[in-house]
């Protein structure tokens, strides 16, 4: 048995018997920490939405392809079993802005975390500039020191139960990036300062970073 094995008692869980609820509470506690994508969509009348979401990474580089996954509302939510609205924009538009977070405006991406109705437009809510994007209709995020404009590649519908969720993925048109943090397609991590989510209302910094070599 190995040192770590060896350092504390295991419990071990089956998911079948837990509430999905504490298997939520599981998964968030251990995928840490997660990127967030703030994702601007429009709805068809043109109404825009923006939402965070940290189920959140990167599928190809070839196409570039981000994927995100909207869960179904769960309980404890006002409107058990719905889809977000950012799934249902988007599958309506196949369009969407994929905006990393910075902390300077980590309390504006909060505020759109709210359960607003879906003709709330959250750039008024959270006082946050929309920028016009080149080639979607979803503005961009002008705080937002990267945003990506994305075309629906494909969404995959894993589960429709409470706390369930899709999986969307979207192509990346235009990558749009600060220009005072690039440097030979290289993003300074350090004006970045790109912040992760925890569990619950826990985040982390990326300011404290270590170096490892990958073995030739
Ligand atoms: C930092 C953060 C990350 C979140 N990540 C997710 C996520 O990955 N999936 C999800 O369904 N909801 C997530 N949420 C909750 C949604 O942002 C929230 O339900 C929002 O109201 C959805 O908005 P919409 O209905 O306008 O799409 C997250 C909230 C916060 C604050």
């Amino acid at each position: 048995m190995s040192e770590i094995a060896a350092a504390g008692a295991m419990t071990t869980l089956d998911p079948a018997e837990q509430k999905p609820q504490d298997i939520y509470k599981l998964l968030v506690g251990s995928v840490v920490p997660r990127p967030i994508a703030f994702v601007s969509s429009m709805d068809a009348k043109g109404v825009r939405n923006l939402a965070p979401f940290s189920f959140f990474t990167v599928a190809s580089a070839n196409p570039p392809i981000v994927c995100f996954c909207p869960m179904v509302r769960g309980v404890g939510s006002s409107n058990l079993h719905s889809s977000k609205d950012t799934l249902r924009n988007i599958i309506a538009t196949r369009e969407f802005v994929v905006n990393i977070v910075s902390e300077e405006f980590a309390t504006q991406m909060n505020a759109c975390s709210a359960e607003l109705p879906p003709e709330v437009d959250e750039f008024l809510v959270s006082g946050l500039t929309p920028l016009p994007s080149e080639l979607v209709r979803p503005p961009r995020v002008a705080e937002s020191h990267v945003q990506m404009e994305c075309r629906l590649q494909q969404a995959i519908h894993v589960s429709a139960k409470p706390l369930g969720g899709s999986l969307v993925l979207g192509e990346v048109l235009r990558f749009h990036v600060r220009a005072s943090l690039l440097d030979h397609f290289r993003i300074d991590p350090e004006k970045l300062n790109a912040i992760g989510r925890m569990a619950g209302s826990t985040y982390a910094r990326t300011r404290d970073r270590f170096d490892m070599e990958r073995p030739k």
